[in-house]
């Protein structure tokens, strides 16, 4: 561990005992769970819950039998959450590297294994660094799905995450994360202020920063789910980061063979069967593809491929091939993070 792993530790395992401890809004969530979430949560221990920090929804659609992994995994809310939605067959492996966090989420897991009716637990915990993720005996290509909630600001080695988290993925596997995101590159006085840092803020990555690491892992083409903006609500802490912007944004990252830098347009369609577990008349692959049911929609050959090519396939009839290309797909957004004019600059808060 060096000096900024052991201020994190301490700031998740001494400093901060409760959600409520944060001293700004960034570790919070805004937006409510959708249903199925909030039933599941009503299962969750109430010491997992008091100790989340998280800031997003990390959990995609389509998860049942999926072998998940959590980057970061806190007192395990995130990961019981995704033990109930794998069921029985799928599995969870946590990482963390707070004792603190690790114990509150190991304590219950029995707790959690007798409330969803498994005969044996799917998900176990790991001490581990995320920055070296390569050196946790974790098999190459064995994960569907790597979850991550407010952690990848916290690390010191983010490119390094993403090569090893692409090497963790099966093909067509794909890492859905939440995190804080900056609109500017943020300078070295701030990233060593212990506060900002353990607060999730001066340890945010530029999102454009972001954009280029993820594309030099191999995820090409970078999708938002979700995007808030960061009130912060902490005076002197906004005092000390001045103009700087913070949002907090779900990406989707997929593993996906021959994804091309910008969005091509081979007269493809998608039509959404409307099969997808809770999403019974449409589907959001994400913040600009919105698949209503039995609807013909004209996709890009990246979106084919991340509806084709992954375990979304099944759910969707697809038309067209590669054979001719008709130039750049008008209508993919970029994968900016957030819009103000879209917007209008609304924030929100909670916790
Ligand atoms: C903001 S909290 C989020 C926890 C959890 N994901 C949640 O949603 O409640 C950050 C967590 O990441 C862990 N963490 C931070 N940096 C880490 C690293 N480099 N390796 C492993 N865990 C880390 C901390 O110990 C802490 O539990």
């Amino acid at each position: 561990m060096n000096q900024k792993h052991q201020e994190v530790s301490e700031y998740y395992g001494e400093t901060l005992e409760k959600s409520e401890d944060l001293q700004t809004n960034a570790c919070c969530t805004i937006t409510p769970p959708p249903k199925h979430i909030r039933d599941i949560l009503a299962q969750i221990h109430d010491e997992v819950i008091s100790k989340y920090y998280g800031c997003g929804l990390t959990i995609p659609n389509q998860v049942e039998g999926l072998r998940i992994l959590d980057l970061g995994s806190g007192s395990g809310r995130d990961c019981y959450i995704a033990s109930k939605l794998v069921g029985q067959e799928g599995s969870v492996v946590g990482v963390d590297m707070t004792d603190e966090q690790l114990n509150v989420a190991q304590k219950h897991i029995d707790y959690h294994t007798e409330k969803f009716g498994y005969t044996y637990s799917n998900v176990k915990f790991i001490k581990g660094n995320i920055d070296n993720l390569d050196q946790l005996d974790l098999e190459e290509g064995s994960f569907d799905l790597v979850i991550s909630n407010c952690v990848i600001n916290l690390a010191t080695q983010k490119q390094k995450i993403f090569k090893d988290v692409y090497k963790l993925l099966k093909p067509g596997g794909e890492m859905y994360f939440s995190d804080v995101y900056s609109d500017r590159r943020i300078s070295a006085d701030l990233q060593n202020d212990k506060e900002l840092w353990g607060e999730c803020l001066s340890g945010a990555l530029y999102w454009n920063d972001f954009l280029n690491i993820a594309k030099n892992a191999g995820f090409t083409d970078p999708r938002v789910t979700e995007s808030h903006p960061i009130t912060v609500e902490n005076e002197d802490l906004e005092d000390k980061l001045g103009d700087i912007k913070f949002f907090s944004v779900t990406y989707r990252l997929f593993k996906l063979e021959g994804l091309e830098s910008d969005c091509e347009d081979y007269g493809q369609s998608a039509r959404y069967k409307g099969t997808i577990k809770g999403k019974s008349t449409s589907f959001d692959l994400d913040d600009h593809h919105h698949f209503p049911k039995g609807k013909m929609i004209t996709v890009c050959g990246n979106t084919y491929k991340m509806l084709n090519e992954t375990r979304f396939k099944d759910h969707f009839e697809f038309f067209g091939t590669w054979d001719v290309h008709y130039g750049i797909f008008e209508g993919c957004g970029g994968a900016m993070p957030y819009k103000e004019s879209e917007n209008g600059g609304e924030a929100g808060s909670c916790c």
